[in-house]
């Protein structure tokens, strides 16, 4: 899909990997919506990207229906582009010192990067249907993010790596019931990509952490998540499939 004049909505576009993706998408003539709870962040963004943001909570109905709502009457132009980058990565252990982990943390994990992402999807898809597809038959592109972790989860991820596994998990059929419609559904799979998130790990964590990756044996950076986006947006054959972006990284 060319990327120009398109609509896009970025869920967590705030910062990191999805303020990363928005910058990118706007420099390529899209108009961008930063969907996102950090206002002071969505504010900033959206400015650097010419573009508007939504404070929004994308685990509520409510909330994001109505951010979107407001999105498209303010682009006054169905949805084109959706990039899934909100989401959270707080580790427990199943039974720690002082006990079994409280069930609401893994639910607020699930709810956060897997309903939440399964909420924004279910929105931006209905605009997408029922818009005019392009010459090609293309009425939109989804793109959502899960992790490595989904796959090779660590102590302490248990509900993390459910809720990516899930993501991983949707996107095929996503991808099987949106296809007649022209819209396709792609999820990437990032290693360690240096935002905020990442940095908020003790240094010597890092260090250890970046000691693993095979090549280059550095923390990727969000302009190579951007890039990826940007590149499913463009190639038509890509659907239904979830894409590693980790330097070859297999977590032990
Ligand atoms: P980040 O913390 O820089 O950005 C996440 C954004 O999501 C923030 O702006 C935050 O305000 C927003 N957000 C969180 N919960 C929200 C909610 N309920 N409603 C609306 N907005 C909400 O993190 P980063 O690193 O850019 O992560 C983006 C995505 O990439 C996440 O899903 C994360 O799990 C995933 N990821 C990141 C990796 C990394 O190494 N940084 C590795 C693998 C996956």
């Amino acid at each position: 899909m060319d990327i120009e004049d398109k609509f896009a909505i970025i869920a967590g576009g705030a910062s990191g990997i999805g303020q990363a993706t928005a910058l990118a998408l706007a420099q390529l003539g899209a108009q961008v919506a930063i969907l996102d709870l950090n206002e002071a962040l969505a504010k900033e963004t959206a400015k650097a990207c010419q573009g508007k943001y939504f404070v929004c909570d994308i685990t509520s109905d409510v909330s994001l229906q109505s951010a979107i709502q407001n999105a498209l009457s303010y682009f006054k132009s169905p949805v084109k582009i959706a990039i899934n980058c909100a989401g959270i990565a707080p580790a427990k252990r199943l039974v720690g010192k002082t006990g079994p982990c409280p069930l609401d943390f893994f639910q607020s994990v699930i709810n956060v990067n897997l309903v939440g992402t399964y909420n924004v999807m279910r929105l931006v898809a209905e605009s997408m249907c029922q818009s005019e597809p392009d010459s090609s038959g293309e009425r939109g592109v989804i793109i959502n993010t899960a992790s490595i972790a989904a796959y090779d989860g660590q102590i302490g991820q248990t509900a993390y790596a459910a809720s990516k596994g899930g993501v991983v998990a949707l996107t095929l059929p996503a991808a099987r019931e949106l296809g007649p419609f022209g819209v396709r559904v792609m999820t990437i799979a990032p290693g360690l990509i240096d935002t905020p998130l990442l940095q908020a790990l003790p240094a010597e964590v890092k260090s250890t952490l970046k000691e693993t990756i095979p090549y280059p044996k550095r923390f990727g950076k969000p302009k190579e998540y951007a890039s990826l986006a940007i590149e499913i947006i463009k190639n038509p054959l890509l659907n239904g499939e979830v894409i590693r972006l980790d330097g070859a990284l297999r977590m032990t």
